[in-house]
């Protein structure tokens, strides 16, 4: 029996591990190259989705969309309907430090955000979404074991990928923020409140204050990078 409105699995088709890239194309290419047996168990709105194994471990690769909105209807019904226990975005981000650059990982140890689909459950608290230590530590050692420049530190997850705003990128780059992107916050928050695990792992494909972008050809290894991070962690 399908069992939600926008992942057309049956119960037990999704692990309780599960990757998350924006892109479903991408789903679809990082589980035919890193899982064995991967079947589709997805196809609603064109939003694939995936589970194979790993190393003998289960795990699924579902696309999450762009943005909170999207994300967050996955990841809820992933968790409240699915059983996901462990929620990992692998993504694209802009960076937004000098020292930060093109195909760098990021892990988000924290993530700021103006609003997200959960802002109001909060009142005027300012809460504050971040990854699960377990799993964040777990994708610092082994992003140390590769040969990738890695940075831990906070993002930004914002509602727009065509900023408006020069004046507040400014004061996030002066407050360290290392990269923005549009999905980690409600994940974090969403992670949090059905005590699951959570944690992004980004590359970066274009870079706010230099205009760089990752050429296309290039995108494909450097994702790579990120897709083993992530499973490394999971299943460490
Ligand atoms: N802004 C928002 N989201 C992004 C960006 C960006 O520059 N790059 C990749 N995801």
């Amino acid at each position: 029996m399908i069992v939600t409105t926008h992942i057309g699995a049956k119960a037990g088709d999704l692990a309780e591990t599960v990757l998350m890239p924006g892109d479903p194309y991408r789903a679809k290419w990082a589980a035919e190259t890193f899982l064995e047996d991967a079947v589709c168990v997805n196809e609603v709105r064109g939003m694939l989705g995936f589970t194979g194994t790993w190393k003998g471990h289960r795990v699924s690769i579902q696309g999450s969309g762009m943005g909170m909105p999207s994300l967050s209807i996955y990841a809820n019904e992933l968790i409240r309907d699915f059983g996901a226990k462990t929620l990992i975005r692998i993504g694209s981000c802009g960076a937004m430090q000098q020292n930060v650059a093109i195909r760098d990982v990021i892990l988000a140890m924290t993530a700021s955000t103006i609003s997200t689909p959960s802002t109001h459950i909060f009142q005027s608290l300012n809460f504050a979404p971040c990854a699960d230590y377990g799993l964040l530590n777990a994708a610092a050692r082994a992003a140390g074991e590769r040969d990738v420049a890695t940075h831990i530190g906070g993002i930004y997850s914002s509602d727009v990928f065509y900023s408006e705003h020069p004046d507040l990128d400014k004061e996030m780059t002066r407050h360290g923020v290392l990269a923005v992107e549009m999905e980690a916050a409600e994940l974090y928050t969403v992670a949090a409140r059905y005590g699951c695990r959570a944690l992004a792992v980004l590359t970066v494909s274009d870079h706010l204050q230099t205009g760089e972008a990752l050429p296309p050809e290039d995108r494909e290894r450097s994702f790579g990078d990120m897709v083993e991070i992530a499973l490394e962690a999971a299943f460490s």
